[in-house]
């Protein structure tokens, strides 16, 4: 059978792991939540909460509830879950992100997904009662305000929103070269937040004026939001809220095909014109996931990239930007860089279509790259040295890669 060939975490990993999520866990009053890395991330942010439940859901599911009850805690009124929650005061104070306290922008909403995780462990239907009526009120939002044209594909207003703060996804929307610095990138990033800070971060006028991508990730995350939303309102017996997300993400996949799908790939849009940015990235895999790709679509996404050494297949996967692009640069952030969130999404989107042996292959990369270079944020696919952040949780989501 297929999870016997998979590779075990040893438990010396699996302690360290643990290790590190003890260490990075902090408390605000009754809250708890953990810190992305202790030195470089000393706050909450959104996606990184997500990732760091569904973690901590091996350890301890009272510490996985808490991470996610207090991510939501300081929910907008309008709906929005802000990306940062500054619980003291460290480095990235010198920034102006739009807000007193929180960012005034969100992250890819992983957060469905997650709550859906850490229900399936042990069936806490407070647990959902809790978190349900913050879920909805993002969704809603999310629907409402990030879709002003009705299209069914929802706009981030700032690259941060992505998550992938300086991918090159990006470059043509901000009118940036694809050889910039990331200084440049982050003078521009915080520009941008400034600007958006002038319409008090009204989406819909923020994305006619400044910023409309709607990113490929970001849409696929939220069909397996609105799903996770969806089962969750029917456990709840909200089935006129199961009806409605069911059908959003009949319409979302529509559009996505509709507007994004061509030459075989899913490419991110921006502008009221829906121009397709024709950026090969790890993006090209993500609707994997959510299997958007026919079978057939699949195989030559696989052996087209995934395979191809002038493209993804490099020393160490998954490299975030294939290496034929001119923005491609093996150590510069989101441009080319292996991160786990990435590789935890592509494994369970490979293992979708049956290419186990191929996320297998992500998986053993990923311990490589945990073993020999410790929890970094980022790393080299060339030379497999780690770099960025260190302490950093994400490297626990291999505990997560090893389902079918
Ligand atoms: C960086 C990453 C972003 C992450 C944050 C905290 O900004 O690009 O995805 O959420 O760090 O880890």
């Amino acid at each position: 059978m297929y999870s016997n060939n998979m590779t075990k975490i040893n438990e010396t990993l699996k302690r360290k792991i643990h290790d590190l999520m003890l260490k990075n866990k902090r408390n605000a009053g009754y809250l708890q939540y953990t810190v992305p890395s202790p030195s470089t991330y000393p706050y909450q942010w959104l996606w990184d909460s997500c990732f760091n439940a569904i973690i901590l859901s091996y350890f301890d599911i009272n510490d996985a509830k808490k991470e996610l009850l207090s991510v939501v805690s300081k929910q907008f009124e309008n709906g929005l879950i802000p990306h940062m929650i500054y619980w003291e005061k460290g480095p990235l104070h010198n920034y102006e992100w739009g807000n007193d306290g929180t960012s005034a922008i969100t992250q890819p909403p992983v957060i469905g997904y997650s709550v859906l995780e850490i229900f399936k462990k042990d069936k806490d239907k407070i647990f959902l009662q809790k978190m349900y009526p913050a879920l909805k009120k993002y969704t809603d939002y999310l629907l409402s305000q990030r879709d002003p044209r009705g299209s069914n594909l929802i706009g981030i207003i700032s690259p941060d929103e992505s998550g992938e703060d300086n991918s090159p996804r990006f470059d043509i929307p901000l009118g940036m070269s694809a050889n910039q610095t990331i200084k440049e990138s982050l003078d521009r990033r915080i520009k941008l937040i400034a600007d958006n800070k002038k319409c008090h971060f009204d989406a819909p006028f923020c994305m006619r004026n400044y910023f409309w991508v709607k990113d490929v990730p970001f849409n696929v995350i939220m069909i397996s939001h609105l799903k996770a939303v969806a089962f969750i309102a029917k456990e709840l017996g909200e089935s006129k809220d199961h009806d409605l997300y069911s059908h959003q993400v009949k319409y979302i996949t529509t559009s996505m095909r509709k507007f994004m799908f061509e030459d075989g790939l899913f490419w991110s849009v921006y502008g009221t014109d829906y121009k397709k940015i024709k950026i090969t990235s790890w993006a090209i895999f993500v609707p994997l996931f959510e299997k958007l790709y026919t079978q057939d679509e699949a195989d030559s996404l696989v052996k087209n990239y995934l395979l191809n050494d002038s493209e993804f297949n490099l020393k160490f996967l998954l490299p975030t930007v294939s290496k034929k692009e001119e923005s491609f640069d093996p150590e510069g952030f989101w441009r080319g860089p292996v991160w786990f969130f990435p590789n935890w999404f592509v494994y369970k989107g490979l293992v979708n279509y049956g290419f186990n042996d191929l996320a297998e292959k992500i998986l053993q990369s990923s311990l490589i790259l945990l073993e020999t270079q410790g929890f970094r944020e980022y790393f080299n696919p060339l030379t497999g040295k780690g770099l960025g952040a260190k302490d950093f949780t994400w490297g626990g989501l291999v505990l997560d890669m090893q389902k079918v």
